[in-house]
Order: structure tokens, then C-alpha cells, then sequence
């Protein structure tokens, strides 16, 4: 069912870039200049990748084959095809009107409305695909069908969902998200070149933690975790507010303690090693809630990422992080605390990289930021994750977090309660119910 995990990411993008159109269309109601060359990507982008692709494949082969099995789903699926037909359509009117805002004959707010009429359309579209259509399919399907439908939705000469077509796709987003204005948007581009993911092989244990428990005066928050990580996995950890997510990576870098358990990195036994001592054998984090220092420049506090790291290796690295960031660059000399939200999460998992970690712990870097950004973040995720970095990531975002990771664990007040892959978790009704509301 690799169709319906590519239907939901496109669903998940579709409908944030929904999101940061509707805000961006509030703030020119409220008196800000038309970001135009924004709107133009973003019509771009549905152009390209929805109305050409995404919606083609569903019409030619999961609604194809939803209406042979099940009877129940036509009256849905002919009003979802209309919209589909519908579609560039609605789309050049939209265009037209773009183009008469930016010449001055139509008001801002007419073409601000316009917008959001389309993006209340859009969204509408997608909860009716993602309420009805997906768990039919999901009943109802042969495996017959789903491998035809795999298939089309896999096929590496597929224009769109083929390797190639998915780093172009990856391409126009990152332009929307450097047009976007800054409160939306990073106002500057970030990670160039995206490769192909990595497949993970049978690397050996890198992290292993055994019965951990740790307290907070008399309250347990963590009852007992048994977690592993194989050097070059992503692995992450999704649980509700309260979990015990945060008390776990600081049980891990070691600034917070324990009192059961333990921890073994790289053969070690660190249950008792100082923070600063298992930073300096590879255990780099970012904090929950970025945590850079504001009045520091942004220079200063990736300088604090490496601390533990011989001199003449900084500037060399922080080379690599500008590459990487080039926002971080433009911004070097600035105070940390004049970067938006989107800058500061790229700055903390900067500063985290300055250590050169072996293993890098990522405390909910998802939290916080504007819809467009999370997608962001999650793509640098991905690309350290294609350049063999080890990853911890803790999320509450779980559809976002399990989609890029190997494997995961589900965490419910300081227990784990289920364990597998990435994709399995995805696809769990358990998990589906808690985490990824559907
Ligand atoms: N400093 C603290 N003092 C007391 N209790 C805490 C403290 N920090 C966290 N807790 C409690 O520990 C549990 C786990 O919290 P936390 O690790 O922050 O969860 P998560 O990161 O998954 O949201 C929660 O019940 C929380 O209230
Ligand atoms: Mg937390």
C-alpha cells in the first residue's frame, strides 16, 4: 500500500502549503504588499504536481478500482473526479487574477478572498479523500489491485513519483518556502541538494538503552524503556504532550538522571558518564524549543555547538553548516533572537552539528513552526539522514516523524507500546487513532 503513504504525504504537503496560503492571504487583508512571486510558485506547484499528476493517478487507478469493488464510494468519488476536472480551471482564474492584483486593477483583498475560497475548496477536497475514500480502499482493495496501484504510484519513470520527479517536486516546495515571507516562510533558502534516501542496512547497535526509569521527585516519568539505534538508522519517537519524550533524550545526553536501567553507546556503558563526556563521544543534541541564545550572534552560537571540538576544526564547519543554511549565512554577524522561528530551528540543529555527533538527537524540531516550515525541517532531517547521520528524532508531529524513519516507537506515559517500522506504524489503526487523527 506504498500508493496510499504517497497519497497521504501528498495530501500532508498539499495541505500545508493550504495553510500558509490562507495566512499570507490574511496578512494582505490586513494591509501587507502581494507577495507575488509566492503566489506564483505556489500555482506552480499545484499546476505541476497536483492537477498534472496527483490527481490523474487517483482517477486512473484507485478510484478506478474503488468503483469495481465497492459500490459504496460513487457518489464521493464522481464529486472528488468533478473537482479533479475542475481543477485547471479554477486554477487560471486564479492565475488571471494574480496577474491583475500585481498590475493594480484588481484590489488586494478581491484577490485575497479569491485565494482563500480556493484554498477552502482544496482542504475540503482532501478531509473528504482522507475521511472516506482512504479507509474504504484500505477495506476493500485486493492485493491485485494494490499492486497495480503500487505500481503506477512507484514506477521510476513515473513523472512525478519516480526518484527523479520526487527531488524536482522537493525543489519547487523549497522555492515556495524561500519566497514565502518571514513569518511564514525562512525568507532564504536552506539545504541545496537533496539525494535519494539511503537504505538503511543491518548496521551494528550504536545506541542501546535497557530498562530505563527516571524521576521526578516521587513521579515516575519514564517506567522502564528498552530502545535501540543502529548506526546510519533514523529512528523516532512519537507519544502525546506528557509522554516522557524529553525526559528520554535527556536521559540520553545525560543531563538528566536516572534511576533504573541503562545506557550503552557504541559498546560503552555511559549510564553514568558526565553530558559533557558523552558529547564529546558523539551525543549531540537539539533541545526541545530551539534554545539559542538570543543576544549571541548566530556566529557565536555555533561556536557553542562545539565547544567540546578542537579550535582549528570551527571555522571549517561552520563553513559546512553555512553551506547548508545559507539563511545562517546571510544572518552570521545578527543576534540569534532577530531570527524567525523557521531560522532558529535551522541555527539549533546547526549548533548541534558544530559537534560533530555520531548520533544526533533531535527533541521535537517540528514544534512550533509555521505549516510550510515543518516540511522544511523534516527535509533536512532527510538529507542528513541521506548523508549516513544517525538519527533520534522525537516528535509529536507522528505522520510527519514516522514517514522519514526506519523504524519507531510509540511512547504513552514513560512506556513504550508499540515498536516497528516506520511504515507499519504508519499504517497501524492503534497509531492512526492517537496520533495521526484519522
Ligand atoms: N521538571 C519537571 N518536574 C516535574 N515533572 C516534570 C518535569 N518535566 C517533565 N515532567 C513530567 O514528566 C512527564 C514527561 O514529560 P516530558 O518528558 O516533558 O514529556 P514530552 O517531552 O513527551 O512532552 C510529564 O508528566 C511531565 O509533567
Ligand atoms: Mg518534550
Amino acid at each position: 500500500m506504498d500508493a496510499l503513504t504517497i497519497i497521504s504525504q501528498e495530501h500532508s504537503n498539499m495541505w500545508r502549503l493550504a495553510t500558509t496560503l490562507d495566512q499570507v492571504a490574511s496578512d494582505m487583508q490586513a494591509g501587507a504588499p502581494l507577495e507575488h512571486a509566492f503566489f506564483d510558485a505556489a500555482l506552480d506547484y499545484i499546476t505541476q504536481f497536483v492537477d498534472r499528476m496527483h490527481h490523474p493517478k487517483e482517477d486512473d487507478y484507485l478510484f478506478r478500482l474503488l468503483r469495481l469493488r465497492s459500490t459504496e464510494a460513487a457518489d464521493v468519488l464522481d464529486a472528488l473526479e468533478a473537482d479533479h476536472a475542475q481543477g485547471p480551471e479554477n486554477l487560471a482564474q486564479l492565475r488571471a487574477k494574480l496577474a491583475a492584483a500585481a498590475q493594480g486593477s484588481l484590489p488586494g483583498a478581491d484577490l485575497a478572498s479569491a485565494i482563500k475560497q480556493y484554498t477552502d475548496g482544496l482542504k475540503r477536497h482532501i478531509k473528504t479523500e482522507e475521511k472516506h475514500v482512504l479507509p474504504l480502499a484500505r477495506k476493500v482493495l485486493q492485493p491485485q489491485d494494490w499492486a497495480e496501484i503500487d505500481q503506477a504510484f512507484r514506477t521510476h519513470s513515473d513523472p512525478v513519483f519516480g526518484d527523479q520527479a520526487k527531488a524536482e517536486f522537493r525543489e519547487l516546495f523549497h522555492r515556495i518556502v524561500s519566497l514565502a515571507p518571514d513569518s511564514v516562510g525562512l525568507g532564504g533558502s536552506t539545504v541545496g541538494s537533496l539525494q535519494a534516501t539511503a537504505t538503511p542496512s543491518q548496521q551494528p547497535v550504536l545506541l542501546k538503552v535497557q530498562g530505563l526509569e527516571s524521576c521526578y521527585g516521587r513521579i515516575k516519568a519514564l517506567k522502564g524503556i528498552t530502545l535501540e539505534v543502529r548506526r546510519g538508522e533514523t529512528v523516532a519517537l512519537v507519544g502525546a504532550n506528557g509522554a516522557g519524550k524529553t525526559t528520554f533524550l535527556r536521559a540520553v545526553s545525560g543531563v538528566q538522571s536516572i534511576s533504573a536501567g541503562s545506557i550503552h553507546f557504541d559498546g560503552e556503558d555511559i549510564s553514568k558518564l558526565r553530558s559533557d563526556k558523552r558529547m564529546r563521544r558523539g551525543i549531540c543534541q537539539s533541545p526541545e524549543g530551539r534554545q539559542v541564545f538570543g543576544p549571541l550572534s548566530i556566529e557565536d552560537n555555533l561556536r557553542l555547538g562545539a565547544y567540546t571540538q578542537p579550535k582549528h576544526q570551527v571555522a571549517g564547519d561552520m563553513e559546512k553548516i553555512f553551506t547548508m543554511f545559507p539563511i545562517l549565512k546571510e544572518k552570521r554577524a545578527l543576534p540569534a533572537g532577530t531570527l524567525s522561528g523557521g531560522q532558529q530551528q535551522m541555527l539549533a540543529i546547526g549548533r548541534a552539528l558544530m559537534g560533530r555527533p555520531s548520533l544526533l538527537l533531535l527533541d521535537e524540531p517540528s514544534m512550533g513552526l509555521a505549516p510550510l516550515l515543518v516540511e522544511e525541517v523534516f527535509n533536512v532531517i532527510k538529507t542528513l539522514k541521506s548523508q549516513g547521520m544517525t538519527i533520534l528524532l522525537v516528535e509529536q508531529n507522528a505522520f510527519a516523524a514516522l514517514a522519514i524513519a526506519d523504524r519507531g516507537y510509540v511512547l504513552e506515559t514513560g512506556t513504550v507500546t508499540l515498536t516497528g517500522t516506520g511504515e507499519d506504524l504508519i499504517h497501524n489503526e492503534q497509531v492512526r487513532a492517537a496520533y495521526l487523527g484519522m
